[in-house]
This record gives structure tokens, sequence and C-alpha cells, in this order.
């Protein structure tokens, strides 16, 4: 038993201390195919990614360009997270049915939501087209030459390269500007509602819980995929039919425990693995805690409001939410990275290098580039600072300034494009402004603004701060702009954009709130915006030397993935428990009697629905409890995955469903910079949940029918087997 323990330790550990990484599905085949293997996987490169036959790529749509979702029936039904489908699921709610709070189940195909805008899009082909997109670039002399030309290439070819009417040619990046991969994919625009959980299950714990495991949420959503009748990609019409998928998962009950073997495809939108140390210190050190401080006092003033007046807390529940998302994700990847001495490890990671590029005689083309990195993130810090505050207080987090701006854009439209093109913008924004309005109180703003003015003009760098934020008293400012502003109501708005350019930009020019933005975004363009592009023109120069050097002159056998780019990964790992602090363990499973210990009657984040209640009082579990007649909930694994992966399906070895992946670990959301396998764990609804939700807390069996379920082997019944 000791003995083997001691082998199982040997024989893991290597492979598992090396783990991370989101790999390109056509690239699996050599190294990952074999550590994939070693890992526990018993399909091959060719089952995930192949031109040939049908693969699990077939199966995993982008949704709606943010997240992912994956195909579960062979008539398009398609299962994402309940926070990738919250808008759509409001959208469709009213005071009468409000969905988000009860759910929505669709018992019959014909009561099934269509979704405006929605749209999913699958991967046909991936093809790398470096070679072509770098024609003819070498030779030319400047950089920002070179650039064009690249973007002159990648257009034409995504003209050119071969592909069908009703797909589309997308060329992407990776390796900042060293590789080039074409994607032929298909998007679905028919796209309907089928089915979500009330919030109370789907959003339970909210955000207190978010970023945190031990985690009970069920956060699902179905949706089904609509094509024309020749099962092509067609926009909405009531004679689409369901699509037939080329592939879906067959949803495996059978369950998991600690180091099986987990996969997870999906489309991770940004990392910056590979950044200098430089770079880091200054995210760590400046940037993140300046966008954290912002933040902070926005969420609180909100929060007080909120707490006091129902109303309020539902015109702010979603603003909140994603500010607040952020936010929390923030502060944990500054302790993290802290925690897990990132800037040393990258600082000895440099060492290394620099004695790679000596030994191999490379110093004319790499020597200088990190001390060139080193004075150019210095020469940036100041411009980049500044470039935070006012992306976080005046476009992102006071409303009214942020209303504000986009009537200065109005107004160099005017400036630049004339009339026309500016009484057709100006249309746009009064019909875009109800919207905002409709969940817009001014006496909140007002308090957000008193906060973030007084920041914006003692912390933002203040050099380049205009003369109107100079010894400011935030609180008469705030009380003089929103007594003397239009901004503050709808109708206020549509008064002051009532006339001609002229009587319009006229009476713009005196509002109070128009007045302090402009002077506030003047000075950014004059005094930030230019000096920060070109620096950091020069930092994405020097990043793609970087990552060229870092692949010349690393051992085969290094994993150098790309950063993410919203293209389609797979991660691979073991579903593992973790030891966030001394003496501190979590088990990697979560179970149904967890969220009763979290149910907080009455409470909004923290309410269970009293049919859950019921279930669990009589253990009513159907086929999906776990062997020891446990209802499983949520589930951790060591699969590197980022902000877009939400909603990517957790596959097992043979390439089922076991899980619905939506989020990271507390201790580890710094992965997106320096990915530790020690700590970082990405966090899964035990797809068991979402079927006994689905099957016994809804009543729609029939969902459950469409699929193909793999049982466990001594309780397979006739049904499974065929
Ligand atoms: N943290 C997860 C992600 O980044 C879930 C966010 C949605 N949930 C929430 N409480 N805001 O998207
Ligand atoms: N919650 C994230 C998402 O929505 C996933 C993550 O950041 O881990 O994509």
């Amino acid at each position: 038993m000791k003995f083997l323990r001691l082998l199982i330790i040997l024989f893991v550990l290597p492979t598992f201390a090396q783990q991370g990484g989101m790999w390109i599905p056509s690239l699996l085949k050599g190294m990952n195919e074999t550590e994939m293997k070693n890992l526990g996987m018993k399909i091959s490169a060719d089952d995930i990614y192949s031109v040939n036959h049908s693969s699990l790529k077939d199966a995993v749509p982008h949704f709606d360009g943010g997240c992912t979702a994956e195909v579960i029936s062979p008539k398009g039904l398609i299962l994402t997270n309940h926070h990738c489908g919250y808008d759509n699921i409001q959208s469709h709610s009213s005071v009468e049915h409000d969905y988000l709070t009860d759910g929505f189940w669709a018992m019959k195909m014909e009561d099934e939501l269509p979704n405006k805008d929605l749209f999913v899009t699958f991967i046909v082909r991936i093809e790398d087209v470096t070679n072509k997109v770098l024609e003819g670039v070498v030779n030319l002399p400047t950089e920002a030459e070179k650039q064009k030309k690249i973007q002159d290439n990648i257009s034409m070819l995504n003209k050119t390269l071969p592909k069908e009417a009703y797909q589309e040619n997308s060329i992407r990046t990776f390796y900042d500007g060293n590789q080039y991969i074409l994607f032929v994919t298909e998007t679905f625009r028919d796209v309907r509602l089928v089915g979500a959980p009330p919030s109370s299950i789907g959003k339970f714990g909210s955000d207190t819980d978010n970023w945190v495991w031990p985690r009970h949420t069920g956060d699902f959503s179905l949706f089904r995929i609509y094509a024309d009748k020749n099962n092509r990609p067609a926009a909405y019409s009531k004679d689409n039919v369901p699509y037939t998928p080329k592939h879906y998962f067959p949803v495996s009950i059978k369950g998991i425990q600690e180091n099986d073997f987990t996969m997870v495809m999906g489309y991770p939108g940004r990392t910056q693995e590979y950044l200098p140390s430089y770079a880091v210190e200054q995210l760590m050190n400046s940037l993140d805690p300046a966008r954290i401080e912002v933040r902070d006092r926005a969420l609180k003033v909100q929060d007080g409001f909120m707490r006091k007046d129902n109303a309020i807390k539902i015109q702010y529940a979603s603003k909140y939410a994603s500010v607040a998302n952020y936010w929390k994700k923030w502060i944990g990847e500054v302790k993290g990275l802290k925690k897990s001495n990132a800037v040393g490890i990258k600082q000895k990671f440099e060492k290394d290098l620099t004695d790679k590029i000596n030994k191999a005689g490379k110093q004319a083309e790499y020597g200088n580039l990190l001390l060139e990195f080193k004075t150019n993130y210095e020469a940036i810090a100041p411009y980049a600072l500044a470039r935070e505050y006012f992306s976080e207080v005046v476009l992102r987090n006071t409303e009214i300034l942020s209303f504000a701006y986009r009537l200065y854009q109005l107004e160099q439209v005017y400036n630049t494009k004339g009339e026309q093109a500016f009484n057709d913008r100006k249309v746009n924004l009064v019909a875009g402004f109800e919207a905002l309005y409709k969940d817009f109180n001014a006496n909140v703003d007002e308090k957000v603004f008193e906060q973030l003015i007084d920041l914006y003009a003692n912390k933002s760098p203040k050099q380049f701060l205009p003369a109107t934020l100079n010894n400011i008293n935030a609180t008469q400012m705030a009380e003089d702009v929103f007594k003397n502003s239009k901004l503050t109501s709808y109708n206020g708005l549509k008064e002051l954009l009532n006339g001609d350019a002229k009587t319009v930009l006229e009476k713009l020019n005196q509002d109070k709130a128009f007045a302090l933005v402009k002077s506030i975004a003047d000075a950014y363009n004059n005094n930030v915006a230019p000096k920060y592009d070109e620096l950091n023109l020069k930092n994405i120069a020097l990043q793609r030397t970087y990552m060229k050097a870092i692949m010349e002159l690393s051992p085969k056998s290094a994993r150098i993935f790309p950063d993410a780019n919203s293209t389609l990964r797979v991660t691979y790992g073991k579903v593992k428990g973790y030891q966030p602090s001394d003496a501190v363990s979590y088990a990697p499973i979560t179970y149904l009697n967890g969220v009763m210990e979290k149910y907080v009657p009455g409470d909004y984040e923290f309410d269970v629905p009293q049919r859950l209640i019921d279930l669990y009082n009589a253990k009513d579990y159907g086929q999906y409890a776990d062997k020891n007649g446990k209802m499983p909930v949520a589930f951790i694994a060591t699969n590197h995955t980022t902000g877009g992966n939400s909603g990517s399906p957790a596959l097992d070895a043979n390439g089922n469903l076991i899980g619905l992946n939506f989020d990271r670990v507390w201790e580890g959301t710094m992965s997106d910079i320096h990915y530790d396998p020690v700590i970082c764990r990405n966090i899964m609804v035990d797809i068991r949940y979402v079927l006994f939700v689905i099957d016994k807390y809804a009543g729609a069996k029939h969902l459950i029918e469409e699929m193909k379920l793999v049982k466990p082997a001594a309780k397979a019944t006739k049904k499974s087997k065929k």
C-alpha cells in the first residue's frame, strides 16, 4: 500500500507539476496527446479535432461572442451558464413572468423563446496561414508599415481563402504576432431559450460566493440552435428547424472522483502569461490597486442605496454584478501574484533566458530586449496609470461622466465628419440612452461622482490633469454638477439634443457635466493618449520579439502555449482539491447538503427554493445521486481557464460530458498572468446536478430524453446500451 502510494506520487507528480496551458485543438498531436494519455485520457487527438470526420470540436460553439456552450442532443440543444444566458433570460422577463426569479422551462419546442441578437459560432476548420500573412512584410523599413501590410494581407486572405458562402474566414494572431491561424466558422443566429433555473439555484451565492470555493451554484441554462431546411445558418424564422449537429456530447452520470482526468474545451478570452517582470510589477503595485480603489468606492455607494431601496436594487443589480465581478477578481489576482512570488519567478526566468541568449550567440537580436522592456515600462508608468483612472472613473463607473463622454464624442463627430454624420449619431444616441436612463438614479450617481472625482483629482498623475480639477471640493462640485446639468434625466438629455448641430453644440457647451468632461477628455487626449499609444506600440513590438526568443531558445519539451485570444482551446488536468493556506485543505467536490448549510431564508444571495428543500428532505435524487446517495453540486480541477471559458464543457477520459465550467477559485485568480498548478483551480457544476434540476426540480423530462446518458456499468439498463 505504502509502496503503491510512493509509486503513484513518483509517477504522477512530475506531470502534475507541469500542468497549465490552453492548447490549440488542431495541434495536440505529439507532446500534448502523450501527456493527456499519461493523465488518463482514453480518446485520441484525432477524436478531439479532425477535418475528415466529426470530432469533439464540432460540439463546442462560441456563445454570443463571450462565453462557451456545448451541444448535448441530436436536436441542437445546447448548455451554457446561467450568467451567460442572463441577459436573454432577463429580456423575456416581466413582473408577470419573472424568469430570473422563478426560472423558465419550455415544455415543448413551440414554447422556446427566440432571442434577437444572440448567436453561436462553430469552428469548421483550423489552418496555419503564417507564411501567407507575413508575405512581403520582412523587408519593410518601419514597424508601422509592417503592421499595415499584415492587416492588408489579412483582409485580402479573409476574402480569398476558400470557404462556403454561408461560412466566414477569420485570421487571428498567436504568440504575439509570431503565428497566424485561420478559422473557418459557421454562425447561427436563431438560438432560442429552452430552460433556466431560478436565480436562487443558477446564481446561488451571488457576489459573496463569486470566485470562491467551496461553491454551490447551479450556474446553467439551456438553449436550442435552429437552422434552415438544409441545416445551415439562417436568420430567425418560424419555419426553421432544430439544428442537427455533427457531434453532440454523451452525458455521463457515472460520477467523478479526485484525480480523474478532465479536459475543458472553450473560448478563453485573454491571458498575459509571458509578460516581463516589470509589467507584472506594474500591474500588481499600480494598475490593479488603482482600479480596485475606484470600484471599491463606487460599489460601496451603490450597495448602500441598494440595501435601502428595492427599486434601486433592481435598477443597479446587473451593473453592480458586472463591476463587482472584476473588482473582486483583481483583489484576488494581486494577493495571488504576491503570494506565489510571480515577480521573482519571472525574474529568474529572465535571467535564465539571458544566459540562453548569450550561449546561443543571439545577443545582436535579443541582447537588449529586457533592458528595453525595463526602460519602456518605466516610461509608460504614469501614462498607464492615468489611462486606468480615466477609463475607470470617466468611461466606466460614474454614469453621468460616461453619458457626457458620449456627447463629447458626438461633438468630435461633428468636427471631423460634419453635420450628416452628427445627425445620424445623434439619433442613435437618443435611442440608446433610453435604456441607460431606465436604470439610472441621479441620487446614487451624485454620491458616486463625489467619491470618484475626488480620487481622479488626487490620485491620477497630477501633471496630466486639466485646471478644472485643481484643488477641488468634491462635495461642492458634485452638488453643482447634479443641480445644473441637464444630463441627470432622460428628458433633460432629449432637450439638450433637440435642434440642429449648431444649437445642440451651443447648449452642450453650456452644460456643467458636458463642460467638465470636455476639459477632462481634452486633457487626456492631449497629455496622455498619444504618448501612451506610442509607448504601448513599442511594448507590443518588444513582446513579439520576446515571445520569439522564448520559443526559439526553450527546450523542445517546454510547454509554451499561446496566450488566450478568444479562440477555441483545450486545457486538461485532474479533479483535485487544494490547500489555500496553512492547515486549511479543500476537498474537490461539494454536495446539496452544502447548499442547505448556506441557506438563509429570504436572503437575496442565499435563499433556497422550497421545491429544492423538499427534494433534499426526501432525498429524491432519482438516478443522479452518487454512490453514497448524496447529490453532488460542483467540483474543481487543474484545468487552466479564464473569462470566456464560462459555459465550457468539462469532459471525462472518454470525451463524455461530466460538468459545466463557470469560475475559478479565489486563491488562483492570478492564473491569467501566472498560472500556479499548486493553487489554480477551475470550478464546474457537476452535470448530475444540472440533470437533477432539469428532471426532478423542473419536471422537464423530455429534455433528458433527448440526451444520450452514459450510466454506471452496474446499474446499466437496456436503454442506456442502445
Ligand atoms: N466570476 C465568474 C466569471 O468571471 C462568474 C461571474 C458571474 N457571477 C456573478 N456573481 N457576478 O464570469
Ligand atoms: N466566470 C468566467 C467567465 O464568465 C470564467 C473565469 O473567469 O474563470 O467566463
